[in-house]
């Protein structure tokens, strides 16, 4: 992960169609996992081998089942479903999955050494209610999930995407807050946090003209570890927002 995304190496796919295939390609993800067409993350370089160790032994046991995600199967009951994209490291969906025993957690993200590394602490904290998914939210929600299927969405820190020219990439969009509609159980939420006010500002605006959602100001999580992206700001004198979108029928 980067700490500031807005300055990174990021492509579309030009116009020259020989290049066209190569940029198409992210070399973090696995063989067969697609990106979505216009990607809210960055791309990443090579896997250590402590990465490619962590994912060969901890991933299958937390893994989803190929195809349509089906909560019950993937968790081996029928409980409360959250989905946090863009995870990092993990320590809130770790948490998450230790204070809410009773509820299952889907933690997903692209970036292969932060999974890696939260599979190791998930493997020392138990949490049987934790899987992981390594890919991009968008194409999974949009291949794989149907209608009604989690009770709530974490989005903590996402990428802000600061220059004008990459609006585009940031996660919360009138085309994103649809998917997150589609795939929300009635009366489900979407938690966000950043700590940086114009990525607040950018939030409320795209939810105000969003039918199907209403934003609140809320307190901070009292269960989420002051860690990540949160303590990096928090280190750099920046406020924290804490959102809560309800969704409305
Ligand atoms: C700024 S980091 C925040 C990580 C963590 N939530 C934290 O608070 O420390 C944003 C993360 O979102 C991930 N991300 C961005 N777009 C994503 C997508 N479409 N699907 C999955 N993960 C995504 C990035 O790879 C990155 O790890």
């Amino acid at each position: 992960m980067s700490d500031d995304p807005t300055e990174a190496t990021t492509h579309e796919a030009g116009p020259d169609p020989r290049k066209a295939h190569k940029a198409h390609v992210v070399p973090d993800l696995p063989a067969g996992v697609k990106p979505a067409r216009v990607r809210t993350f960055v791309r990443r370089g090579r896997l250590s081998s402590l990465t490619k160790d962590r994912v060969e032994r901890l991933a299958p046991a937390r893994s989803l089942p190929e195809g349509p995600f089906d909560a019950t199967v993937a968790f081996g009951r029928a409980a409360p479903v959250v989905l946090e994209i863009g995870c990092g490291h993990g320590h809130a969906a770790i948490a998450y999955a230790a204070a809410f025993p009773d509820h299952d957690i889907l933690a997903m993200d692209v970036h292969t050494p932060g999974l890696a590394r939260m599979l190791a602490d998930a493997d020392g904290a138990g949490v049987p209610n934790l899987r992981v998914e390594i890919g991009d939210a968008v194409l999974f929600l949009e291949e794989r999930v149907a209608d009604a299927t989690f009770d709530a969405v974490h989005l903590f820190f996402p990428d802000p995407w600061r220059k004008q020219k990459h609006t585009k990439r940031r996660f919360v969009s009138s085309a994103h807050l649809d998917l997150l509609a589609r795939v929300l159980k009635r009366g489900g939420h979407v938690l966000i946090a950043t700590d940086q006010d114009f990525y607040a500002e950018h939030a409320l605006a795209e939810v105000a003209a969003h039918a199907r959602f209403e934003a609140h100001r809320i307190e901070r999580p009292q269960w989420r570890p002051r860690e990540g992206f949160e303590a990096k700001g928090v280190a750099a004198g920046r406020t924290i927002t804490e959102l809560r979108l309800d969704l409305v029928p």
